[in-house]
């Protein structure tokens, strides 16, 4: 399976406001490669944080992309926290919820997965999503879910906007947060494979060591 990380930070390195609320930090350009790349996978994937914080559509915009595939979505959500009416929920497109084993909680629009004890199993997860004929997850965040993500090995590349705005703060959330590394063994190495100006940011794509 390949899995892409994808998110846009300010150019001190943060991916929303200190109170964890969404701000505008892609361009047109990069906006429109996001939804292209949306259009790439066979499914997207959003932890149940950005779910609450965000509530995104997950779709695919036809401003941006003629005759969308709409992918299926994906929300981490071990407890069962989606609200019934999350736009995730709605009937654009499919949705899995993974929870973990313990909760039972069904959700309208959407099939539901269960996997790990407490907290979602990805290495248990994932192979469940391929047996469903899904080979490429595009992550979008947030920062939790992308730490676990690299933390993991999972995820194959990586790929960040820069736009140009500070939003300062020590509470705002970076790309990946979680627990972070605490030593330079638990640090994710990456190799950049590209850098690029996108009108007014910047583009970089990595790759992950494994
Ligand atoms: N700029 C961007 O590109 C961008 C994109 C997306 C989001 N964001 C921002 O990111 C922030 C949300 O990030 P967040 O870190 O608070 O939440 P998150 O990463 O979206 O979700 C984290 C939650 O997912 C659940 N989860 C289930 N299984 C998991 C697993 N294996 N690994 C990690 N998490 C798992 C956990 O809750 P349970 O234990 O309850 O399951 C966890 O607390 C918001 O501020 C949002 O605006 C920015």
């Amino acid at each position: 399976m390949k899995i892409t990380v994808n998110c846009a930070m300010s150019a001190d390195g943060k991916i929303a406001l200190n109170s964890r609320k969404q701000t505008a930090i892609s361009n047109d350009l990069d906006k429109r490669r996001v939804h292209e790349l949306r259009n790439s996978v066979d499914a997207i994937l959003v932890g149940i944080g950005t779910v609450l914080t965000d509530d995104p559509k997950l779709t695919v915009n036809t401003e941006y992309v003629a005759n969308p595939s709409n992918p299926i979505r994906i929300v981490l959500d071990s407890r069962g926290r989606t609200p019934p009416d999350a736009k995730v929920l709605d009937d654009q497109a499919q949705t899995i919820i993974i929870t973990s084993e313990e909760c039972v909680k069904e959700f309208p629009n959407a099939k539901t997965i269960r996997s790990g004890v407490g907290r979602v199993d990805l290495h248990r997860a994932l192979p469940i999503l391929e047996g469903m004929g899904i080979g490429s997850i595009l992550v979008e965040g947030g920062a939790e879910v992308i730490w676990s993500f690299l933390k993991s090995r999972l995820a194959d590349e990586m790929h960040i906007f820069i736009g140009s705005l500070i939003i300062g703060g020590d509470e705002a959330p970076t790309p990946a947060g979680g627990e972070g590394a605490s030593s330079i063994e638990d640090t994710v190495e990456l190799e950049l494979r590209n850098a690029e100006v996108m009108g007014d940011g910047i583009l970089l794509q990595y790759e992950v060591v494994k």
